[in-house]
């Protein structure tokens, strides 16, 4: 082997890195960029598109220079991406027809409503593996196509592009205007609302529903293969780009939860749950998402069933941002152990409505149970106490729908660096949280997708072999306790109904 190195990129949320990979599965050198966060209006969520798109390049320079590192050090890149979050562009200027629209944002629930009709948000569930809701693309591009002056016509003569970032970064990777591919894998596509769940394949009536011309949906592809190669002039000449993965689906996929029944929780700007649900698609019954998990080159696509949450660390973002609660958000934790309690405050916040298991787009964001006894720390207590109620009620959802109780739960992501939070977490689940020794798995996920495909790895087996548990936390509260507030945290969430007109 000549190259000793992976290249994996995440874009993110609230930023977007690169981060360069040994062959143990152990983290070289890293890069990262924050981008804009744009609110244009209440429930309105945008990115630039371009600014991603120089910051991927900016943060893949950093890794390379501060890795000591060049091009040719890389066997193969990997693409990972926040989900759902829908770019449109021009395939001949190259430029975005609008801002990117974030997956938060919930300005086409009229679109969904009008879409769902008589039958309800169930409509394409059976077809698509999920619900009618603002979450998800498809939608999204409806919304820039009916409001963006010109779109619908572009559009219809085949001028326009749509991917989700990861299509986006790929486009722009292997040469954009100049002979860029137009590419998505499984695991995105899956989160469109535009896929068939069992064949893979682009439903035409329901992007005819959506009013989305054909050409402008990229080639769904397997999350394992070479989809193309970095541009000459660009600072990856050559080095194949072989893995795309959707974020939640790279953690899992990075956390080896290879068998059918593992599943692992992301404390990122959301948290996400992905249950390996194995070859065959499960429907759930109580509120879960049926998604693509992977699928490696030609062997079988594996799905999974996920509980989404929309806000948990986005809400420590919030009150340091909003509320000017703190300085750095690793503060919250300090501000929430200067107290023993949440002093009778629940904060559910729901800010893009509520996602699983609820899927309540009338939802608003409260915080209930105030005295004038209530603090600062309280409020930071039931800040991150929220992460914690809303992962057991997708738990609850997993464990109904799968009929069999999950014994442990593998987590990664920012927020698990938060003790507090993570006994926090076990207390409120019953079962121990185990974090890998690199969580960093997102990344890492892509990162091996992309290996796998040029023999850099074996297969799954050195994604397991890799894997190595860090730190676990057992379950030590009184269950009375724990019961007593999840049950004012259930009546807290009932709170949050109704509030759109
Ligand atoms: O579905 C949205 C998800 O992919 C975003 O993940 O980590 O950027 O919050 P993250």
């Amino acid at each position: 082997m000549t190259t000793k190195y992976v290249l994996a990129i995440d874009q993110g949320t609230t930023s977007s890195r690169a981060i360069v990979f040994t062959h143990a599965g152990t983290i070289h050198s890293v890069g990262q960029l924050e981008h804009d966060q744009i609110f244009p209006r209440a429930g309105w969520v945008e990115h630039n598109p371009e600014q991603i798109w120089n910051n991927v390049r900016e943060a893949v320079g950093l890794a390379l220079t501060r890795g000591n590192l060049t091009h040719e050090d890389l066997a193969a890149v990997g693409i990972t991406n926040q989900r759902e979050t829908a770019v449109v562009w021009d395939r001949t200027t190259g430029k975005p027809v609008y801002n990117a629209i974030v997956w938060q944002d919930t300005r086409t629930q009229k679109i969904v409503d009008e879409l769902g009709g008589s039958e309800g948000p169930d409509k394409y569930k059976a077809t698509v593996g999920l619900p009618l809701a603002t979450y998800f693309s498809g939608p999204k591009v409806k919304w820039i196509l009916d409001n963006v002056d010109g779109a619908r016509e572009a559009a219809e003569r085949g001028d326009l592009l749509f991917g989700n970032t990861d299509t986006w970064v790929l486009w722009n990777m292997t040469g954009g205007t100049e002979g860029g591919v137009h590419i998505t894998d499984v695991t995105n596509a899956s989160r469109t609302m535009l896929m068939n769940i069992d064949s893979l394949t682009w439903n035409e009536d329901i992007a005819k529903d959506m009013g989305i011309p054909m050409s402008m949906l990229p080639e769904i592809r397997s999350s394992s293969e070479v989809y193309g190669h970095g541009r000459k002039r660009g600072m990856l000449p050559d080095v194949p780009i072989a893995g795309i993965l959707g974020d939640q689906q790279a953690a899992t996929f990075g956390q080896a939860c290879f068998e059918v029944g593992t599943a692992k929780n992301t404390y990122g700007t959301g948290n996400f749950m992905l249950l390996n649900t194995g070859t065959e698609p499960i429907a759930s019954k109580n509120g879960l998402l049926t998604t693509v998990c992977y699928k490696i080159g030609d062997a079988p696509q594996v799905y999974a069933l996920e509980g989404s949450i929309a806000v948990t660390g986005s809400l420590i973002q919030w009150l340091r941002d909003n509320l000017g609660l703190f300085e750095e958000s690793p503060d919250v934790e300090y501000y929430a152990n200067k107290v023993e309690d949440n002093g009778g405050a629940y904060f559910v916040p729901a800010f893009s409505g509520l996602f699983a298991p609820h899927w309540r787009p009338d939802a608003r964001g409260a915080l209930v149970g105030l005295t004038r006894y209530v603090n600062k720390n309280h409020i930071a207590r039931a800040a991150l106490e929220s992460t914690a109620f809303q992962t057991r009620e997708v738990l609850d959802a997993m464990n109904a729908d799968s009929g069999v109780d999950l014994t442990e739960l593998k987590v990664d992501g920012g927020m698990v660096a938060n003790e507090l939070l993570m006994q926090f977490q076990a207390d409120q689940l019953g079962v121990p949280v185990i974090r890998p020794e690199v969580a960093e798995t997102t990344a890492l996920g892509a990162a091996y997708a992309a290996g796998i495909a040029v023999g850099f790895w074996n297969g799954e087996q050195d994604v397991r072999d890799n894997w190595a548990e860090g730190k676990r936390w057992t379950p030590q509260a009184d269950s009375d306790e724990r019961d007593r507030q999840y049950r004012l945290w259930k009546k807290a969430v009932t709170k949050t109904f109704d509030w759109v007109d």
